[in-house]
């Protein structure tokens, strides 16, 4: 199954990947996570990627093109994979098709941006998995540490208010366009696509995601 993940900064594609991957056997294929692995490596890409992303902006679109390329030629996405924060461009999307790469479901998870605001100030992250807690809504058995590794949690750094502000304007500007890009091919029959309600709890959103995908 190849599936897109498709919603504003904060909507809970990270969170709700945590359990597609283990239900429908696929890889996740975060962008916003490799880019953050390439900061960590201290690579030239990352080097490059650090800037923008602290500042709330997109990377390239030809850089970004050129990761997930790379990354679905891999033999674990023979299968299948769960594209979260890719496609956000228009010309991302162009790609894909330009590329051969067929998709299968478009899930677009909404959520205002007041909630979204509030939500990023409670955000915590394991930067070695990218597993996703949130403080009050998804809280990690220990406090401060990874459920499965133990490892300290961090707050990212583009989860303060301001940035987080702009990453919603760049997300309506640029990235909103693909609800009516795959809406459309959804009229083609090239994908299917589903809207939900991204306020409901991480498991009511979990157990709608199933019953879309059914
Ligand atoms: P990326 O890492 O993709 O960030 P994003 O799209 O801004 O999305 P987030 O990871 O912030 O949110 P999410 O939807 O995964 O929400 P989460 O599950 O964590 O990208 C970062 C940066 O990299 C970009 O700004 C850009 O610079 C660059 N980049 C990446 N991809 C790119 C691309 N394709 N092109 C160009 N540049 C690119 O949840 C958020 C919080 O809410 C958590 O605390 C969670 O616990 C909580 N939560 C989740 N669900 C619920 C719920 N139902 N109820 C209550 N709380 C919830
Ligand atoms: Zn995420």
């Amino acid at each position: 199954m190849r599936i897109i993940l498709l919603g504003a900064p904060g909507a809970g594609k990270g969170t709700q990947a945590q359990f597609m991957m283990e239900k429908y056997g696929i890889p996740q294929i975060s962008t916003g996570d490799m880019l953050r692995a390439a900061i960590k490596a201290g690579t030239p890409l990352g080097l490059e990627a650090k800037k923008v992303m602290d500042a709330g902006q997109l990377v390239s679109d030809e850089i970004i093109i050129g990761l997930v390329k790379e990354r679905i030629a891999q033999d674990d996405c023979a299968k299948g994979f769960l594209l979260d924060g890719f496609p956000r461009t228009l010309p991302q999307a162009d790609a894909m098709k330009d590329n051969g790469i067929a998709i299968d479901h478009v899930v677009e998870i909404d959520v205002a941006d007041e909630e979204i605001v509030k939500r990023m100030s409670g955000r915590r992250v394991h930067p070695g998995s990218g597993r996703v807690y949130h403080v009050v809504f998804n809280p990690p058995k220990v406090e401060g540490k990874d459920d499965v590794t133990g490892e300290e949690l961090i707050i990212r750094a583009d989860d303060v208010e301001e940035t987080v502000r702009k990453r919603l304007a760049i997300y309506h500007d640029q990235t909103k366009p693909l609800v009516s890009y795959y809406q459309q091919a959804a009229e083609n029959g090239l994908n299917k696509y589903h809207t939900l309600d991204g306020t409901k709890s991480v498991a009511d959103v979990s157990a709608e995601i199933e019953a879309l995908l059914a």
